[in-house]
This record gives structure tokens, C-alpha cells and sequence, in this order.
């Protein structure tokens, strides 16, 4: 269990076991092992919330079985079940939440360890990080917590506290909680929802104890973004989650992603390869400058391309730093790179036929599937959450991968994300998910994107898989 000291190597460092492949098919990571109660440590509108939820996107995107078990809603369910049982209206304004309150200081107790009941619980199903989240602003919840998850073996438990002395930071959550439309106030105008909240903070305040046990495992983060103090954090996802955090910050940025312009090969249906730019492609290229300097203006913007032609030739008048990664070229489709796709399924009937039916798993002979892809966009994604503004000029199954991310998609529709060419996607993160804007340059491209065949239509031979964009 984790109480106790943690001596060093107490915890075997497990990174997952290599991926197991079965013909062309891959199968999941093995994280079997992997299991941790990630318990949230803050007063409220301190971000927790926020984090728990860009965590768990992280980690999912990573495979990862993640799941938030948060105490608030569980207090307003069962107070729901309360009244319609017996008719008694649970109090929940600021007195509730009252030290000196001491029968709601009782039943917020139960509740969090009722909640850290199911979260092991759901450990033991299959779960891999189970989020609880909820202030355990006191020593003795932390204690509590501890105590429980020490008695099961396999599972960790860390402590994520978040601090926040910007008052510009604090009434932004606040105002966030007010007007999101949040259950706790839903009867409630907005001028009394804001001063019962700020009182509900002041309760918290007057028994708040930050983290000094020497012997948890803990992340300390104030002012996202600014310090990270880490104590006792042992092991591969432990550190991994550690990694992830301390890239973190909130400034307001964007990410734009625009594919190359299109390509010689795009025109001739033709997939992989490094070809240079059609002359539509070019125009595009030189429409690009524009349309990226009408939206940032004089902000400061670094590009981003990957080591193929065609997206450094789509950067080239872009009068921004620029950087090449490796890790953001396309796909790699192995033997049938530069076929187009009715080749490949007259050459691999089979393959073609194996990658419809799981096109995020299927892996190209001698080449990658989207789950490789995604393995080696990690790095990529840390660096965006590091970045302020950023554009990255890439490729279709990179461009859905990194999409994915952003706007946590499943696996199965990922493969199948239209990101169509000559059009510049603006992904602004918030507090919850991702806003978007999309730019479509008018020049004219073929259309890359292949639907998923209905299971009558394998039958039917590809002709034509190309079409005109702008002329539908
Ligand atoms: O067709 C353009 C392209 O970027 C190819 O190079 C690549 O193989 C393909 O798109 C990826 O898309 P899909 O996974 O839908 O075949």
C-alpha cells in the first residue's frame, strides 16, 4: 500500500510493456499495473477542477484508463435523493461548509470517503488514475485518505495541491462557478451565488493546512505555470504525470494547424512520399502570410513544420521562427507509400479491407498505424503545453491526432477527423475543452479524406478517390 515513508524503490518503476503485435493488428499498451489515486488538495476556484480535467485528457490520449470522482456532485445526488425520499432540503449554502458545522463536517467527511470507496473500486475493475476531487484541505482528510488506500495493495496514492495568489486568477474561477450555471446555485441570482461562494471560500480558508507531511507523495503547484515543488514521486507513471503538470501553464494562446498546401501527390491520389507543392499549393503558400498576420497581428508566433517538403515549402514566406520536428511527419505507410489507394487495394486486398475495419490500429507493412502516431506525438504535445502561440504546418493523420488531443475524440473517430487542405484550423484552449475557428483559403484542392466504406461498399471498387474541393 502507499503509507508509510516511500523509500526509494519502493515502487517499482513500471513502464508499460511493449506493445504486442498480432499480425497487422496492435493491441493496447499493457497498463494492468498501472494504479493511483490522484487526490486533489486546494480551496475552491483554485483550479482543480481544471487540472483533473487536462490530466485525464492527457492520460486517456495516452491510453490510460482515467476517471474524476468528484465529491461535490456526489453531495448534491445524494441530497436529491434526500428530499425526494423524505422531503428534507439538504442545506448547501455557505453554513454547510462551516468547520463549526459540525454535523455537515461529519457528512462531508462520509462523503469523500464514500467517494474514495468507489474510485478504489473502480481501481480494482480496470481503472489505471482515479481522480478525487474534492479540497482534503486538512490534515487529517489527507490522513483519512492515506490510511484507506494503504490497506490496498498495488495502489498509490499522490496528493496534487494547487495554490493561487492571483486575485485576477481567483474571481476569474469564480466568476466561471457563478455563471456556469452550477447546480449549488441554480435557485440562486448571481449576486447572492457570488458572495455565498466567496463566504463558502472564507469557511475553507479558516482550517486550510498545505501540504508539510514529509512522508506523502505530493505535487505542490502554485500559479500554474510559475512553481512546482514535487516530494516523493516515484515510478514511471508517477513521473510521467509529474512531467506533464510541471509543462503546464494558463496564459491565453492559440494553436493554429494548417496541412501543407497541396501537393503534386495529393493531386495524383497518391498517399506518403515527399513531393513538392502543386501550383495550387504554392498560391497557397503565398496566400498563407496573410491570413496568419490579419489574426495574431504583431504577437510573437513560432512555426512549426515537420522534415518533409511540402510543409517547409508551405512555410516558406512566413516571416516567424521556425522549427522542423521529425516526430510531426506523416504517417508512415511502409510498402505502400506513393500507391494511391486503389493500388493498394488491388496490390493488399486484405490490408485494405483490415484497415477499414480498425483504422486507427491498423499497422502498414513496414510502416505505422494512428496508435503509433500518437506514441510519437508525446513529445509534440508536451511542447504545445509548454508554447504560447504556435502554428504548425502539417500533415492529414498528424493533423487528427493532435485535433484528437484537443478536443478529447475517441480513437475509433480520429482516423476519420476532416481536415481538409487549404484551410487554417484556430484551437484556443479554455477552462473546459477547446474553442475553434476555421479559415478556408479560397484556392481550390482536392479533397484527401476517404470516408469509412459502409460494409456493402467494400465490394465496390475505388475509382476516383479525389475530388474537387471548391467545385461541390
Ligand atoms: O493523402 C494524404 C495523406 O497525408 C497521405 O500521405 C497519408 O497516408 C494519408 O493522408 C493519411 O490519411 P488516411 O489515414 O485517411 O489514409
Amino acid at each position: 500500500g502507499a503509507g508509510g515513508p516511500l523509500r526509494k524503490g519502493s515502487q517499482a518503476p513500471t513502464p508499460p510493456r511493449s506493445v504486442v503485435g498480432i499480425g497487422n493488428k496492435v493491441a493496447k499498451p499493457d497498463y494492468s499495473e498501472a494504479k493511483i489515486v490522484l487526490a486533489m488538495v486546494g480551496l475552491p476556484a483554485r483550479g482543480k477542477s481544471y487540472l483533473s480535467n487536462k490530466l485525464m485528457r492527457y492520460l486517456k490520449w495516452l491510453e490510460y484508463n482515467v476517471k474524476v470522482f468528484n465529491v461535490g456532485q456526489l453531495r448534491r445526488s445524494r441530497a436529491r435523493q434526500k428530499a425526494q425520499q423524505s422531503g428534507i432540503q439538504e442545506d448547501h449554502t455557505s453554513s454547510y461548509f462551516s468547520h463549526s458545522n459540525v454535523e455537515a463536517t461529519k457528512l462531508r467527511d462520509e462523503l469523500a470517503q464514500d467517494s474514495l470507496e468507489m474510485l478504489i473500486q473502480w481501481l480494482k475493475d480496470g481503472g489505471n488514475v482515479g481522480i478525487h476531487d474534492a479540497t482534503n484541505s486538512t490534515r487529517s482528510r489527507r490522513a483519512m485518505i492515506e490510511a484507506r488506500v494503504a490497506k490496498e495493495k498495488g495502489i498509490y496514492v499522490i496528493f496534487l495541491e494547487s495554490i493561487c495568489s492571483d486575485p485576477a486568477v481567483i474571481a476569474a474561477n469564480v466568476a466561471l462557478k457563478v455563471s456556469s450555471g452550477d447546480p449549488d446555485y441554480k435557485d440562486t441570482s448571481r449576486e447572492e451565488a457570488k458572495r455565498d461562494f466567496i463566504r463558502r471560500i472564507k469557511e475553507y480558508e479558516a482550517v486550510y493546512e498545505t501540504i508539510t507531511e514529509p512522508h506523502l507523495s505530493y505535487l505542490r503547484i502554485t500559479n500554474v505555470g510559475d512553481e512546482v515543488t514535487l516530494s516523493r514521486i516515484n515510478g514511471y507513471l508517477q513521473s510521467r504525470i509529474a512531467f506533464y503538470l510541471m509543462n503546464l501553464h494558463v496564459k491565453p494562446r492559440s494553436i493554429f494547424v494548417s496541412r501543407h498546401g497541396e501537393s503534386q501527390y495529393n493531386v495524383d491520389g497518391k498517399i506518403g512520399g515527399d513531393s513538392s507543392l502543386s501550383p495550387r499549393g504554392l498560391e497557397y503558400a503565398k496566400a498563407l502570410p496573410g491570413l496568419v498576420r490579419d489574426n495574431i497581428g504583431t504577437a510573437p508566433l513560432t512555426v512549426w513544420t515537420s522534415t518533409l517538403q511540402r510543409t517547409i515549402q508551405t512555410a516558406q514566406d512566413l516571416p516567424y521562427t521556425k522549427l522542423t520536428w521529425k516526430s510531426l511527419d506523416e504517417l508512415d505507410a511502409g510498402v505502400c507509400d506513393g500507391m494511391t489507394y486503389e493500388e493498394i487495394e488491388q496490390a493488399y486486398p486484405d490490408d485494405f479491407a483490415n484497415r477499414d475495419e480498425d483504422k486507427f490500429n491498423y499497422r502498414y507493412r513496414g510502416g505505422e498505424s494512428y496508435r503509433d502516431v500518437v506514441v510519437r506525438l508525446e513529445p509534440v504535445i508536451m511542447e504545445l503545453e509548454r508554447q504560447e502561440n504556435i502554428l504548425i504546418i502539417g500533415h492529414q493523420a498528424i493533423l487528427r491526432c493532435l485535433y484528437a488531443y484537443f478536443h478529447d475524440l475517441p480513437q475509433t473517430d480520429l482516423p476519420y477527423i476532416k481536415i481538409p487542405l487549404h484551410t487554417v484550423i484556430k484551437l484556443t484552449p479554455k477552462a473546459y475543452g477547446c474553442d475553434e475557428e476555421r479559415y478556408m483559403l479560397p484556392i481550390k484542392a482536392v479533397d484527401t479524406h476517404r470516408p469509412k466504406p459502409h460494409v456493402q461498399q467494400l465490394e465496390v471498387p475505388l475509382i476516383n478517390s479525389t475530388r474537387e474541393y471548391y467545385d461541390k
